[in-house]
């Protein structure tokens, strides 16, 4: 590519786990409800994922996907790992975004205590049984406060641990390039890891030390499931999807997170935040992203308000991030990448999109009604 070629830094080729990735544009992982009710992915989503792949993304992570048949499922109409016809239904996903040139990661995720739609179960369970803040989220289908969760059992924390492990299984038989560990949001993982949500006395609380010993666990077993050579990343984010306002206690403690976390055999660490390119927490001057650049020798994956190719070029010039994950603005521009080579412009997301609830049906009958293409026509 020319010097001259807009945003030029973001189409350079990177590599994570050994593998070439055509570029630094990583699709963010977005839950769209919009499996069966079985948990089985659909045509409609394999459509929606290729356009991205085709849209020119080197990575299309996909969105939250949960992992065994019992706690872990966070909403109704969430796509699964968690059995043989779950893994089958996403080959053609697989199929289908690989045969654009792009590599497809499978987010895995537990809901705990935020989980808002569970067809096997009818309570939720978390560390410790601390409702989170505010009201379940009406796009995926809630409604009224949170319940509050029962603290979990050591089996049933064992458990867990185990259906991680056996969706990372299935996900690599799939046919996936790799898993992403979901440890952001607010979700099981992180609520582990959070004082505020885990007041266990026991091994699996107290210190942060010891509120760290579960996504360990869960990443050691997800690596001895799929050998060596698999990717496999983490996300971690210090918001939750209850509580954006949500910070880790201060720069020594966001540092233990990720000497602890980026010691054990992982492939990438991928940031959530509002804004990656402002200060993360009072004492670090810029991003999570930033810091664990500083900080490891890890593939690291920077998100938050990048929409702005500009702004994402600037991380990434300035070695704040290896590589940009982009969210809202890629729903509203499946093409992001293609759009800004070229030079086209992008269009702003309109959240009508996914009102009243944020599925691919909702979305389709949007785009007919007001004549919006997936991708851009033409040139
Ligand atoms: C509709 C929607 C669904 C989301 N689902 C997930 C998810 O399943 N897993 C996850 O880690 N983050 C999820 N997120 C958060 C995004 O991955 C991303 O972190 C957030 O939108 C901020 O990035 P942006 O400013 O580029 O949109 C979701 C966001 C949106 C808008």
């Amino acid at each position: 590519m020319s010097q001259t070629a807009p945003h030029a830094s973001l189409f350079e080729s990177g590599s994570i786990a050994g593998q070439r990735l055509a570029n630094r544009l990583v699709l963010a992982p977005m839950t769209r409800t919009s499996a069966e009710p079985d948990g089985r992915a659909t045509s409609r989503m394999r459509d929606y994922y290729r356009d991205f792949a085709r849209g020119g993304f080197g990575i299309v992570i996909t969105e939250g996907t949960y992992t065994d048949e019992c706690f872990s499922q966070g909403y109704l109409n969430q796509p699964g790992l968690a059995n043989a016809a779950q893994r089958q239904a996403w080959q053609p996903v697989v199929e289908a975004v690989k045969s654009e040139g792009a590599m497809i990661v499978a987010q895995l995720m537990h809901g705990g205590g935020q989980t808002q739609g569970n067809r096997f179960v009818n309570e939720t369970v978390a560390p410790s049984a601390v409702a989170p803040k505010g009201e379940m989220l009406g796009f995926y289908g809630g409604e009224g406060p949170y319940p509050t969760p029962r603290a979990m059992a050591e089996r049933e924390i064992i458990e867990a641990i185990d259906g991680f492990a056996a969706a990372a299984r299935r996900a690599q038989q799939a046919g996936f390039d790799g898993v992403e560990i979901h440890a952001a949001n607010g979700y099981l993982l992180d609520q582990f890891i959070s004082s505020d949500f885990n007041r266990r006395e026991d091994g699996w609380g107290g210190s942060l030390e010891k509120r760290l010993t579960f996504p360990v666990a869960v990443i050691r077993a997800v690596r001895e499931a799929v050998g060596p050579d698999f990717m496999v990343g983490i996300r971690l984010s210090q918001i939750k999807v209850t509580d954006p306002e949500y910070r880790w206690a201060g720069r020594e403690e966001a540092e233990c997170i990720l000497r602890t976390l980026g010691d054990e055999a992982l492939d990438y660490l991928h940031f959530s935040e509002i804004d990656a390119t402002t200060p993360a927490l009072e004492g670090v001057d810029g991003s999570l992203a930033a810091l664990a650049k500083e900080d490891l020798d890890l593939p690291v994956i920077a998100n938050g308000s990048l929409g702005d190719p500009a702004k994402a070029e600037g991380l990434i010039a300035n070695r704040q991030t290896d590589f940009v994950a982009i969210g809202k603005s890629a729903l509203a521009n499946r093409d992001w990448p293609k759009r800004v080579r070229h030079g086209h412009a992008l269009s702003e997301i309109d959240f009508a999109m996914l009102l009243p609830l944020a599925n691919l049906a909702n979305e389709d009958q949007w785009r007919e009604k007001n004549g919006v293409y997936a991708l851009h026509q033409g040139g």
